[in-house]
């Protein structure tokens, strides 16, 4: 798509910074780590290919606040394909704005980026999702009441979620062992989950930083959202603008409230991406080379 906007100027500033540190004047993809993700960064670089900045040396990056989001901005190889990864992502619930938080959208299209990977964790909603499920968003409800486009911008967002590098995202992860939950487990033992093409899904972005209640649970299922976080949707509403491809994976970390009718925390949603972490370096290990040759 034809940009609609251009990077800050933070974004250029750390762009150039980036491209100075790793040599690599430009990274085909760029990826945001959401929770429970940000382990996968070693495993994930082709090996002696990574060199890692943490945020606060580039500008534009607020310091991370959240338990479970380092900031670091990495430079590396993914089977040969340059890639920057940043973990360490800034929440709307922060209060800091949509600037700092659409930050790395804007970075991505100043290195050089053409696609846009954003990965977070979700809680489930839809009938058969299971914890430690992957799902490619395919939509998104953005319930934030906010944008991060200012001015008079009209971007079009049908097929905001490539659904060309979705099928090739969806290909390359189909074959991706599950991680071993006891759901999952006792799932495996009759469905064969791991041939099986990762699901797709809606995705709801709730302003947080409190998890739903039940009733809330009730009526983002109405709206038709088949999984809930607080992240992703002004990063891709930036990205389109910027003219980037998006393409963004859930990990259901738990079924949401009301789902389980069990109480839900912070700490077992990292948990669940701490499990998952291998799992989750090979399914990006396999989507990053895949969605760049799309
Ligand atoms: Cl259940 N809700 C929200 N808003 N964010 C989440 C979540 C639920 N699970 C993981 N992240």
């Amino acid at each position: 798509v034809t940009p609609l906007i251009s990077p800050t100027t933070d974004a250029v500033t750390a762009a150039d910074a980036i491209a100075h540190a790793s040599g690599r004047n430009t990274h085909d993809v760029t990826l945001v780590l959401g929770s429970g993700w940000s382990e996968v960064v070693t495993g994930l670089a082709d090996p002696d290919s990574a060199v890692t900045l943490p945020v606060e040396s580039l500008p534009g990056f607020a310091a991370p606040s959240a338990a479970g989001h380092r900031g670091t901005v990495t430079s590396c190889l993914v089977d040969g394909v340059p890639l920057l990864a940043i973990a360490g992502r800034t929440h709307l619930y922060e209060g800091l704005g949509t600037e700092p938080v659409v930050h790395p959208a804007h970075v991505a299209a100043a290195t050089g980026s053409r696609v846009l990977v954003l990965t977070n964790a979700a809680g489930g909603l839809r009938d058969g999702l299971a914890v430690g499920d992957l799902v490619l968003i395919r939509d998104h409800l953005n319930l934030t009441g906010q944008s991060p486009l200012t001015g008079a911008t009209f971007v079009n967002l049908v097929d905001a979620y490539s659904p060309t590098l979705r099928a090739a995202a969806a290909d390359a992860i189909a074959n991706v062992e599950p991680i071993a939950t006891a759901t999952a487990a006792a799932d495996a033992a009759t469905t064969p989950r791991a041939t099986a093409r990762p699901a797709e899904g809606v995705y709801a972005q709730m302003p947080g930083p409190q998890y739903e209640t039940p009733a809330e649970i009730g009526m983002l299922r109405t709206l038709g959202a088949d999984l809930v976080g607080m992240s992703t949707v002004p990063e891709t509403i930036a990205a389109r603008a910027l003219g980037l491809d998006v393409v963004a994976m859930s990990l259901v970390t738990n079924l949401a409230a009301g789902v389980t009718g069990e109480p839900l925390d912070h700490a077992e949603v990292l948990a669940a991406g701490a499990a998952g972490s291998a799992r989750l370096t090979a399914a990006l290990r396999a989507l990053v080379p895949a969605v760049t040759r799309a």
